[in-house]
Protein backbone atom coordinates (compact mmCIF):
# COMPACT_ATOMS: atom_id res chain seq x y z
CA UNK A 1 0.00 0.00 0.00
CA UNK A 2 1.24 3.51 -0.68
CA UNK A 3 -0.05 5.79 2.14
CA UNK A 4 -0.89 9.40 1.09
CA UNK A 5 -1.62 12.37 3.64
CA UNK A 6 -4.98 12.77 4.19
CA UNK A 7 -5.37 16.51 6.16
CA UNK A 8 -8.71 17.73 7.31
CA UNK A 9 -9.03 20.96 8.32
CA UNK A 10 -5.82 20.66 11.05
CA UNK A 11 -6.17 16.92 11.36
CA UNK A 12 -4.23 14.60 9.91
CA UNK A 13 -6.32 11.07 8.91
CA UNK A 14 -3.48 9.14 8.26
CA UNK A 15 0.09 8.78 8.85
CA UNK A 16 3.22 7.42 7.53
CA UNK A 17 5.24 4.71 9.37
CA UNK A 18 8.56 5.16 8.27
CA UNK A 19 8.62 8.93 8.48
CA UNK A 20 7.41 8.61 12.57
CA UNK A 21 10.58 6.00 12.18
CA UNK A 22 12.61 8.99 10.09
CA UNK A 23 11.13 11.57 12.82
CA UNK A 24 12.42 9.48 16.25
CA UNK A 25 15.75 8.70 14.52
CA UNK A 26 16.15 12.57 13.71
CA UNK A 27 15.57 13.72 17.35
CA UNK A 28 17.79 10.54 18.57
CA UNK A 29 20.21 12.18 16.84
CA UNK A 30 19.99 15.66 18.41
CA UNK A 31 19.86 14.06 21.90
CA UNK A 32 23.07 12.08 21.62
CA UNK A 33 25.22 15.06 20.71
CA UNK A 34 24.19 16.40 24.51
CA UNK A 35 26.65 17.39 27.31
CA UNK A 36 25.93 17.42 31.13
CA UNK A 37 28.36 18.47 34.19
CA UNK A 38 25.35 17.23 36.46
CA UNK A 39 25.86 13.87 38.66
CA UNK A 40 21.95 14.30 39.89
CA UNK A 41 20.35 13.06 35.94
CA UNK A 42 17.34 11.01 36.13
CA UNK A 43 17.95 7.52 35.41
CA UNK A 44 14.64 5.96 35.62
CA UNK A 45 11.52 7.86 34.59
CA UNK A 46 8.11 8.10 33.55
CA UNK A 47 6.28 10.13 30.95
CA UNK A 48 2.46 10.33 30.87
CA UNK A 49 1.73 11.93 27.15
CA UNK A 50 4.65 10.04 26.30
CA UNK A 51 4.06 9.14 22.12
CA UNK A 52 4.10 13.10 20.70
CA UNK A 53 5.25 16.75 21.03
CA UNK A 54 7.22 17.46 24.64
CA UNK A 55 6.08 14.47 26.11
CA UNK A 56 7.57 12.02 23.02
CA UNK A 57 10.76 14.99 23.29
CA UNK A 58 11.48 14.57 26.73
CA UNK A 59 11.43 10.93 26.52
CA UNK A 60 14.57 10.77 23.79
CA UNK A 61 16.56 13.31 25.18
CA UNK A 62 16.23 11.97 28.35
CA UNK A 63 17.02 7.93 27.10
CA UNK A 64 19.48 8.99 24.72
CA UNK A 65 20.72 12.15 25.88
CA UNK A 66 23.53 12.01 28.88
CA UNK A 67 20.65 10.31 31.39
CA UNK A 68 20.50 7.65 29.32
CA UNK A 69 17.55 6.74 31.17
CA UNK A 70 14.91 4.11 31.00
CA UNK A 71 11.71 5.37 30.75
CA UNK A 72 7.86 3.96 31.14
CA UNK A 73 5.99 5.76 28.50
CA UNK A 74 1.94 6.32 28.52
CA UNK A 75 -0.12 7.26 25.74
CA UNK A 76 -3.38 7.03 23.93
CA UNK A 77 -2.76 5.82 20.59
CA UNK A 78 -4.48 3.38 18.03
CA UNK A 79 -2.51 0.65 15.72
CA UNK A 80 -3.68 -0.67 11.97
CA UNK A 81 -6.78 -1.51 11.93
CA UNK A 82 -9.81 -2.01 9.36
CA UNK A 83 -10.07 1.55 10.02
CA UNK A 84 -7.15 2.97 8.57
CA UNK A 85 -3.21 3.02 9.20
CA UNK A 86 -3.54 4.09 12.74
CA UNK A 87 -1.68 6.78 14.65
CA UNK A 88 1.76 8.57 14.42
CA UNK A 89 2.35 8.25 17.77
CA UNK A 90 1.28 4.73 17.56
CA UNK A 91 4.67 4.29 15.31
CA UNK A 92 6.63 6.73 17.66
CA UNK A 93 6.61 4.70 20.28
CA UNK A 94 7.33 1.46 18.26
CA UNK A 95 10.43 3.00 16.92
CA UNK A 96 11.48 4.65 20.25
CA UNK A 97 11.59 1.37 21.62
CA UNK A 98 13.45 -0.90 18.97
CA UNK A 99 16.49 2.22 19.15
CA UNK A 100 16.05 2.20 23.19
CA UNK A 101 16.32 -1.85 23.37
CA UNK A 102 19.04 -1.41 20.75
CA UNK A 103 20.88 1.11 23.20
CA UNK A 104 20.25 -1.26 25.78
CA UNK A 105 17.73 0.57 27.74
CA UNK A 106 14.75 -0.66 29.61
CA UNK A 107 11.63 1.04 27.59
CA UNK A 108 8.06 0.10 28.23
CA UNK A 109 5.05 1.28 26.63
CA UNK A 110 1.71 1.78 28.09
CA UNK A 111 -1.03 2.22 25.60
CA UNK A 112 -4.42 3.47 27.23
CA UNK A 113 -6.19 5.87 29.16
CA UNK A 114 -3.95 7.74 31.81
CA UNK A 115 -6.70 9.54 33.09
CA UNK A 116 -7.98 5.93 34.52
CA UNK A 117 -7.34 4.05 36.98
CA UNK A 118 -6.65 0.77 35.49
CA UNK A 119 -3.04 2.57 33.73
CA UNK A 120 -2.75 3.77 37.30
CA UNK A 121 -2.64 -0.15 37.77
CA UNK A 122 -0.68 -1.04 35.32
CA UNK A 123 1.94 1.97 35.56
CA UNK A 124 2.31 0.85 39.09
CA UNK A 125 2.88 -2.78 38.08
CA UNK A 126 5.57 -1.45 35.10
CA UNK A 127 8.03 0.70 37.84
CA UNK A 128 8.21 -2.83 39.92
CA UNK A 129 8.92 -4.84 37.33
CA UNK A 130 11.01 -3.09 34.64
CA UNK A 131 12.31 0.12 36.77
CA UNK A 132 12.94 -1.75 40.23
CA UNK A 133 10.43 0.04 42.19
CA UNK A 134 10.46 3.35 42.01
CA UNK A 135 11.29 6.55 39.44
CA UNK A 136 13.45 9.53 39.88
CA UNK A 137 11.21 11.96 37.20
CA UNK A 138 7.77 12.09 36.27
CA UNK A 139 7.04 14.11 33.30
CA UNK A 140 3.54 15.68 32.83
CA UNK A 141 3.01 15.60 28.94
CA UNK A 142 -0.86 14.87 28.26
CA UNK A 143 -2.90 17.24 26.02
CA UNK A 144 -6.67 16.17 25.12
CA UNK A 145 -9.85 17.64 24.85
CA UNK A 146 -11.68 15.04 27.16
CA UNK A 147 -11.16 13.47 30.61
CA UNK A 148 -13.80 11.15 32.22
CA UNK A 149 -15.56 12.10 35.12
CA UNK A 150 -15.44 9.05 37.38
CA UNK A 151 -18.36 10.03 39.43
CA UNK A 152 -20.91 9.97 36.55
CA UNK A 153 -18.69 7.84 33.71
CA UNK A 154 -19.48 11.37 31.88
CA UNK A 155 -16.52 13.33 29.93
CA UNK A 156 -15.32 16.60 30.64
CA UNK A 157 -15.20 18.71 27.60
CA UNK A 158 -12.20 21.67 26.88
CA UNK A 159 -13.29 24.79 25.29
CA UNK A 160 -10.16 26.42 23.69
CA UNK A 161 -11.96 30.29 24.10
CA UNK A 162 -11.46 33.89 25.20
CA UNK A 163 -12.89 34.89 28.62
CA UNK A 164 -15.44 37.78 28.74
CA UNK A 165 -14.69 39.07 25.07
CA UNK A 166 -15.11 38.02 21.68
CA UNK A 167 -12.01 37.31 19.89
CA UNK A 168 -11.81 37.97 16.02
CA UNK A 169 -8.80 36.81 14.33
CA UNK A 170 -7.28 34.34 11.75
CA UNK A 171 -6.40 30.45 11.71
CA UNK A 172 -4.58 28.63 9.24
CA UNK A 173 -6.58 26.05 7.34
CA UNK A 174 -3.79 23.27 6.03
CA UNK A 175 -6.27 21.38 4.19
CA UNK A 176 -6.86 24.20 1.43
CA UNK A 177 -3.54 26.26 2.20
CA UNK A 178 -6.38 29.03 3.29
CA UNK A 179 -5.83 31.66 6.55
CA UNK A 180 -9.54 31.43 7.55
CA UNK A 181 -11.36 34.84 9.29
CA UNK A 182 -12.91 33.23 12.94
CA UNK A 183 -14.76 34.85 15.44
CA UNK A 184 -14.40 33.12 18.89
CA UNK A 185 -17.26 33.87 21.34
CA UNK A 186 -16.44 34.00 24.93
CA UNK A 187 -16.86 31.00 27.40
CA UNK A 188 -19.52 29.92 29.07
CA UNK A 189 -18.82 29.50 32.74
CA UNK A 190 -19.14 25.27 32.25
CA UNK A 191 -17.04 25.59 29.28
CA UNK A 192 -14.11 27.35 31.64
CA UNK A 193 -14.78 24.75 34.48
CA UNK A 194 -14.56 22.02 32.46
CA UNK A 195 -11.25 23.05 30.68
CA UNK A 196 -9.84 23.40 33.80
CA UNK A 197 -10.96 19.82 34.81
CA UNK A 198 -9.04 18.49 30.94
CA UNK A 199 -6.08 21.04 31.40
CA UNK A 200 -5.50 22.00 34.47
CA UNK A 201 -3.31 20.46 37.56
CA UNK A 202 -6.00 17.77 39.32
CA UNK A 203 -5.01 14.90 37.38
CA UNK A 204 -0.89 15.72 37.44
CA UNK A 205 -2.30 16.16 41.39
CA UNK A 206 -4.13 13.17 41.20
CA UNK A 207 -0.96 10.75 40.06
CA UNK A 208 1.76 12.22 42.12
CA UNK A 209 -0.56 11.44 45.09
CA UNK A 210 -0.69 7.85 43.20
CA UNK A 211 2.26 7.01 42.70
CA UNK A 212 3.59 8.54 46.43
CA UNK A 213 0.95 6.47 47.91
CA UNK A 214 2.51 3.18 46.56
CA UNK A 215 6.26 4.30 47.70
CA UNK A 216 6.84 4.53 43.74
CA UNK A 217 8.45 7.82 43.90
CA UNK A 218 12.72 7.36 44.83
CA UNK A 219 13.87 9.96 47.37
CA UNK A 220 14.68 13.64 45.40
CA UNK A 221 12.19 12.53 42.90
CA UNK A 222 11.17 15.33 40.65
CA UNK A 223 8.43 15.73 38.63
CA UNK A 224 7.84 18.23 35.79
CA UNK A 225 4.55 19.71 33.41
CA UNK A 226 4.84 21.69 30.36
CA UNK A 227 2.68 25.02 30.28
CA UNK A 228 2.56 28.22 28.10
CA UNK A 229 2.58 31.44 28.58
CA UNK A 230 2.83 33.90 25.45
CA UNK A 231 3.07 37.44 24.21
CA UNK A 232 0.31 40.11 24.84
CA UNK A 233 -0.77 39.50 21.19
CA UNK A 234 -1.95 35.80 22.03
CA UNK A 235 -3.11 36.79 25.17
CA UNK A 236 -6.91 37.18 24.64
CA UNK A 237 -6.95 33.54 23.32
CA UNK A 238 -4.36 32.01 25.46
CA UNK A 239 -3.16 33.19 29.03
CA UNK A 240 -6.34 34.89 29.70
CA UNK A 241 -8.36 32.74 28.09
CA UNK A 242 -10.09 29.01 28.92
CA UNK A 243 -6.67 27.19 28.10
CA UNK A 244 -4.65 30.04 30.65
CA UNK A 245 -7.20 29.35 33.62
CA UNK A 246 -5.84 25.95 33.36
CA UNK A 247 -2.60 26.71 33.41
CA UNK A 248 -2.95 29.06 36.09
CA UNK A 249 -4.24 26.20 38.01
CA UNK A 250 -1.14 23.61 36.49
CA UNK A 251 1.10 26.45 38.17
CA UNK A 252 -0.73 26.61 41.78
CA UNK A 253 -1.04 22.76 41.64
CA UNK A 254 2.85 22.94 41.62
CA UNK A 255 2.64 24.37 45.34
CA UNK A 256 0.28 21.26 46.29
CA UNK A 257 2.81 18.54 44.61
CA UNK A 258 5.85 20.46 46.64
CA UNK A 259 4.14 19.84 49.76
CA UNK A 260 3.43 16.20 49.05
CA UNK A 261 6.77 15.57 47.99
CA UNK A 262 8.63 17.40 51.01
CA UNK A 263 9.11 14.05 53.43
CA UNK A 264 10.91 12.52 50.36
CA UNK A 265 12.56 15.79 49.54
CA UNK A 266 10.96 15.43 46.09
CA UNK A 267 10.13 18.55 43.81
CA UNK A 268 7.86 19.69 41.48
CA UNK A 269 8.33 22.13 38.54
CA UNK A 270 6.76 23.98 35.85
CA UNK A 271 8.58 24.56 32.00
CA UNK A 272 7.32 27.08 30.08
CA UNK A 273 7.68 25.81 26.36
CA UNK A 274 8.08 27.77 23.53
CA UNK A 275 5.18 27.80 20.93
CA UNK A 276 5.60 25.35 18.67
CA UNK A 277 3.53 22.82 16.02
CA UNK A 278 2.52 19.65 17.35
CA UNK A 279 -0.95 17.52 16.95
CA UNK A 280 -2.49 19.65 20.12
CA UNK A 281 -1.43 22.94 19.42
CA UNK A 282 -2.76 23.69 15.39
CA UNK A 283 -6.01 23.45 17.20
CA UNK A 284 -5.96 26.52 19.10
CA UNK A 285 -7.85 28.82 16.90
CA UNK A 286 -6.15 32.19 16.37
CA UNK A 287 -2.30 30.93 17.24
CA UNK A 288 -1.30 29.39 13.61
CA UNK A 289 -0.91 32.72 12.02
CA UNK A 290 1.60 33.71 15.23
CA UNK A 291 3.13 30.69 14.79
CA UNK A 292 3.85 31.59 10.81
CA UNK A 293 5.11 34.92 12.22
CA UNK A 294 6.98 33.78 14.93
CA UNK A 295 8.70 30.70 13.01
CA UNK A 296 9.79 33.37 10.27
CA UNK A 297 11.58 35.26 12.76
CA UNK A 298 13.40 32.73 15.01
CA UNK A 299 14.84 31.00 12.15
CA UNK A 300 15.54 34.26 10.54
CA UNK A 301 17.64 34.68 14.04
CA UNK A 302 19.19 31.18 13.77
CA UNK A 303 17.18 30.65 17.39
CA UNK A 304 14.31 28.26 16.17
CA UNK A 305 14.29 25.23 18.11
CA UNK A 306 11.82 21.96 18.33
CA UNK A 307 10.44 20.29 20.62
CA UNK A 308 13.50 17.89 20.86
CA UNK A 309 15.94 20.88 21.04
CA UNK A 310 13.48 22.71 24.24
CA UNK A 311 13.90 19.56 25.81
CA UNK A 312 17.66 19.19 25.50
CA UNK A 313 17.80 22.45 27.11
CA UNK A 314 15.59 22.23 29.51
CA UNK A 315 17.10 18.36 30.91
CA UNK A 316 20.65 19.38 30.16
CA UNK A 317 20.60 23.96 30.56
CA UNK A 318 18.21 24.48 32.27
CA UNK A 319 17.15 21.91 34.91
CA UNK A 320 19.95 22.41 37.05
CA UNK A 321 20.39 25.59 37.73
CA UNK A 322 18.20 26.39 40.60
CA UNK A 323 18.53 30.18 40.14
CA UNK A 324 17.48 29.85 36.55
CA UNK A 325 13.85 30.33 37.15
CA UNK A 326 11.29 33.12 37.13
CA UNK A 327 9.80 35.10 39.70
CA UNK A 328 6.93 32.89 40.89
CA UNK A 329 9.69 29.78 40.65
CA UNK A 330 8.89 28.57 36.68
CA UNK A 331 11.40 27.21 34.10
CA UNK A 332 11.64 29.68 31.15
CA UNK A 333 11.93 27.92 28.02
CA UNK A 334 10.18 30.44 26.19
CA UNK A 335 12.80 32.89 26.99
CA UNK A 336 14.21 33.63 23.18
CA UNK A 337 10.36 33.46 21.88
CA UNK A 338 10.00 36.48 24.22
CA UNK A 339 13.08 38.44 23.46
CA UNK A 340 11.71 41.81 22.91
CA UNK A 341 13.41 42.11 19.11
CA UNK A 342 11.80 39.08 18.38
CA UNK A 343 8.33 39.95 19.19
CA UNK A 344 9.12 43.54 17.82
CA UNK A 345 9.36 41.61 14.32
CA UNK A 346 6.70 38.75 15.44
CA UNK A 347 3.90 41.72 15.61
CA UNK A 348 5.54 43.87 12.41
CA UNK A 349 4.59 40.61 10.20
CA UNK A 350 1.36 40.19 11.78
CA UNK A 351 0.29 43.61 11.56
CA UNK A 352 0.70 43.21 7.87
CA UNK A 353 -0.65 39.34 7.37
CA UNK A 354 -3.72 38.81 5.36
CA UNK A 355 -5.29 35.48 4.07
CA UNK A 356 -3.84 36.68 0.45
CA UNK A 357 -0.02 37.55 1.78
CA UNK A 358 0.42 35.19 4.91
CA UNK A 359 2.13 32.08 3.12
CA UNK A 360 4.90 34.68 1.85
CA UNK A 361 4.99 37.04 5.33
CA UNK A 362 4.73 34.00 7.62
CA UNK A 363 6.84 30.50 7.41
CA UNK A 364 3.43 28.93 6.33
CA UNK A 365 6.11 26.47 4.30
CA UNK A 366 8.03 25.47 7.49
CA UNK A 367 4.72 25.46 9.08
CA UNK A 368 2.89 23.13 7.06
CA UNK A 369 5.84 21.09 6.64
CA UNK A 370 6.33 20.48 10.51
CA UNK A 371 2.77 19.78 10.35
CA UNK A 372 3.33 17.12 7.82
CA UNK A 373 6.11 16.23 9.71
CA UNK A 374 4.51 15.14 12.66
CA UNK A 375 2.35 12.75 11.06
CA UNK A 376 5.80 10.99 9.29
CA UNK A 377 5.32 12.81 5.89
CA UNK A 378 7.48 15.32 4.11
CA UNK A 379 10.71 13.63 5.33
CA UNK A 380 13.12 13.82 2.59
CA UNK A 381 15.13 10.54 4.01
CA UNK A 382 11.71 8.54 3.37
CA UNK A 383 10.71 6.93 -0.10
CA UNK A 384 6.76 7.96 -0.27
CA UNK A 385 6.60 5.74 -3.01
CA UNK A 386 7.46 2.31 -1.59
CA UNK A 387 4.68 -0.10 -0.84
CA UNK A 388 4.23 -0.38 2.93
CA UNK A 389 3.56 -3.86 3.80
CA UNK A 390 0.46 -3.60 6.16
CA UNK A 391 0.78 -7.21 7.80
CA UNK A 392 3.92 -6.52 8.67
CA UNK A 393 2.76 -3.56 10.28
CA UNK A 394 0.37 -5.29 12.31
CA UNK A 395 3.28 -7.57 13.53
CA UNK A 396 4.32 -4.49 15.20
CA UNK A 397 3.84 -3.57 18.52
CA UNK A 398 4.39 -1.11 20.98
P1 LIG B 1 0.74 16.28 21.81
O1 LIG B 1 -0.65 16.19 21.29
O2 LIG B 1 1.85 16.23 20.84
O3 LIG B 1 0.98 15.13 22.91
C1 LIG B 1 -0.03 14.75 23.79
C2 LIG B 1 0.29 13.39 24.38
O4 LIG B 1 -0.74 13.07 25.33
C3 LIG B 1 0.31 12.24 23.38
O5 LIG B 1 1.34 11.36 23.75
C4 LIG B 1 -1.04 11.57 23.58
O6 LIG B 1 -1.06 10.18 23.26
C5 LIG B 1 -1.19 11.75 25.08
N1 LIG B 1 -2.57 11.63 25.55
C6 LIG B 1 -3.63 12.43 25.25
N2 LIG B 1 -4.72 11.99 25.91
C7 LIG B 1 -4.34 10.92 26.64
C8 LIG B 1 -5.02 10.03 27.52
N3 LIG B 1 -6.31 10.17 27.81
N4 LIG B 1 -4.31 9.02 28.08
C9 LIG B 1 -2.99 8.86 27.79
N5 LIG B 1 -2.31 9.67 26.98
C10 LIG B 1 -2.97 10.68 26.41
O7 LIG B 1 0.77 17.63 22.70
P2 LIG B 1 1.94 18.62 23.16
O8 LIG B 1 1.83 19.87 22.37
O9 LIG B 1 3.24 17.94 23.25
O10 LIG B 1 1.43 19.01 24.63
C11 LIG B 1 2.02 18.51 25.81
C12 LIG B 1 1.98 19.60 26.87
O11 LIG B 1 2.81 20.68 26.45
C13 LIG B 1 0.59 20.18 27.11
O12 LIG B 1 0.43 20.43 28.49
C14 LIG B 1 0.64 21.49 26.35
O13 LIG B 1 -0.27 22.45 26.87
C15 LIG B 1 2.08 21.88 26.62
N6 LIG B 1 2.62 22.94 25.73
C16 LIG B 1 2.50 22.87 24.38
C17 LIG B 1 2.99 23.90 23.58
C18 LIG B 1 2.87 23.85 22.09
O14 LIG B 1 3.08 24.88 21.45
N7 LIG B 1 2.61 22.71 21.49
C19 LIG B 1 3.64 25.08 24.17
C20 LIG B 1 3.78 25.01 25.60
C21 LIG B 1 3.25 23.98 26.34
NA1 LIG C 1 3.42 15.28 24.64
Amino acid sequence: MIIQPQIQGVVARSCHPFGCQAAVSEQIAKSRTQQSSSDALPKRVLILGASSGFGLASRIALAFGPAKADTIGVSFERGVSDKGIGSAGWYNNIFFHQAAEQEGLVSTNIVGDAFSSETREQVAKAIEQDLGGQVDLVVYSLATGIRPNPETGEFWRSAIRPVGETVEGYSVNFEKNSLDKISLPPATEQEIDETIKVMGGEDWLSWMQFLNERNLLARGCETVAYSYIGPEHTHAIYHKGTLGLAKTHLHHTRNGINTLLESIEGRANIAVCKALVTKASVFIPGLTPYLLALYRVMKDKGLHEGCIEQMNRLFYGKWHDAADRDTEGLIRIDDWELRDDIQLEVNALLAEMTPENFENIGDYQGVLGEFLQLNGFAFPSVDYNQDVDIDALKALHP
